[in-house]
């Protein structure tokens, strides 16, 4: 593995300051996806300009889609859902598992082939979990061990709405399959066997999708369209989560994240840290483009370790995952997470690369099958990898605020996927 764009972050006295964070991951993707199913001009601000969201501005450009970006305000010209043309080369998703699955439900309602591939970590991650759904609602789907691996192949068609029982619970594979529906005939039903974050559902109601959302059901008429959006996408929680995590294991902190997404699909790191002994302020909540936003101060907390095990609560932490457990190292006895097994399929496995960087900065931890346990202890600091996954190069980061020394991160431009901004914030709240 490249080793290269090495980063040393050592300990720092104080965290303070009022900040902002990009624009959210997930509501970006998703926002570029219904602009360009929608006929007409949508404007979406506060987008996120990051590896990922370009990946999936990049594919829909090459489908014949619109899309002008000035500063992280994004003008798409929507041709509506059969205004999109045959790709005359491979789409390429990049890093993205969003912009990869989501594009195979686009991809499956229309009457050409097209061929979708990614990156070497993006080609080494599940693909059935969707291409078994939109293949049962009519497409034609090729590729490795039976259309589980990118590079797959698509022939689309008008497809049809079916009564579908998610086995994984996965907000991609969900709004893959709901993207399809409008290019179906039918009733689309969609089961899921946990929440997952919600946000597709709420940027169709705001563009005027008629869509019943109830216990883990979702259905809608087939072949609605939707309506060009104007929307200001919220700050990502995601990347919040990373000063929140800093601030409350810090020596001395106070910082203010304005403009956050708080999507109660999303929180769960939020529930975790308080059930850790972490108190959290939030305050100023607010609706922004149908979700809900708000600001949080944060100051350090002493923590205990816990048994993180709910699936509920795991699926709505998934991303933090990697940043509580290095959180975890700083708490007081063992922190331990169970039925987290879909971290070993995200853009590295997740498990073993957190396991493998807690150890080299001088936390005991062990690794299982669906999860992990930490034993809080002296973070001594060292060298670990980031396996060139963006969230784990910036857990990493964060584990240092508090070290005994350094700790350097490789392949920390990975950062670049999500969140290019992190280092330039750190450094705006850190005193050495
Ligand atoms: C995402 C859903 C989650 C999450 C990913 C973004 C989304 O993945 O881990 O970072 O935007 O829908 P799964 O759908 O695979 O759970």
């Amino acid at each position: 593995m490249n080793t290269g764009d090495k980063k040393s972050f050592t300990p720092v006295e104080k965290l303070e300051g009022s900040i902002t964070v990009p624009g959210d991951k997930s509501i970006s993707h998703r926002a570029l996806f219904v602009s360009a199913l929608a006929s007409g001009i949508s404007k979406i601000d506060n987008i996120l300009i990051a590896d990922d969201t370009m990946s999936t501005a990049k594919c829909l450009r090459i489908l014949g889609t619109g899309i002008e970006i000035n500063g992280t305000t994004a003008v798409i010209t929507g041709k509506g859902v059969y205004g999109f043309q045959e790709p005359s080369s491979v789409l390429d998703a990049g890093n993205s598992g969003t912009t990869a699955r989501i594009m195979l439900g686009l991809l499956s309602t229309q009457d050409f082939f097209s061929v979708i591939t990614g990156d070497n970590s993006l080609r080494a991650r599940p693909m059935k979990r969707i291409t078994i759904p939109l293949t049962a609602m009519g497409a034609f789907i090729d590729g490795r061990d039976h259309a589980n691996y990118l590079p797959v192949s698509v022939r689309g068609r008008r497809l049809k709405g079916i009564d579908y029982t998610m086995p994984t619970a996965s907000a991609q594979v969900k709004t893959g399959i709901i993207l399809a529906s409008m290019g179906a005939k039918g009733i689309m039903t969609i089961r899921e066997p946990l929440n997952t974050r919600d946000h597709t559902e709420r940027m169709l109601k705001a563009s005027g999708i008629d869509v019943k959302v109830s216990d883990k059901i979702i259905q809608l008429v087939c072949s609605q369209k939707p309506l060009p959006l104007a929307i200001t996408v919220p700050g990502d929680f995601s990347s919040a989560a990373f000063f929140i995590g800093a601030g409350i294991i810090a020596r001395s902190s106070d910082i203010l994240i304005t403009n956050v997404g708080i999507n109660p699909g999303r929180t769960g790191f939020l529930d975790i840290l308080k059930k850790m002994g972490a108190s959290l302020e939030l305050a100023n909540a607010r609706f922004e483009a149908g979700e809900p936003v708000a600001d949080i101060h944060v100051t350090p907390s002493k923590l205990h370790g816990i048994v993180i095990e709910d699936r509920e609560l795991i699926v709505r932490a998934i991303d933090e995952l990697p940043l509580l457990a290095v959180i975890a190292a700083y708490a007081e006895g063992e922190t331990t997470i169970k039925n987290a097994e879909e971290l070993r399929v995200k853009e590295t496995d997740r498990i073993k690369a957190v396991v493998d960087g807690l150890l080299n900065i001088g936390i005991k931890a062990r690794e299982f099958p669906d999860g992990l346990r930490i034993e809080g202890g002296k973070v001594r600091g060292g060298s670990v990898s980031s396996y060139g996954d963006h969230r784990i190069a910036m857990a990493f980061a964060v584990a240092s605020v508090s070290s005994e020394k350094e700790i350097s991160i490789d392949n920390f431009n990975a950062v670049s996927i999500s969140f290019p901004e992190f280092i330039d914030i750190f450094n705006t709240l850190g005193h050495r």
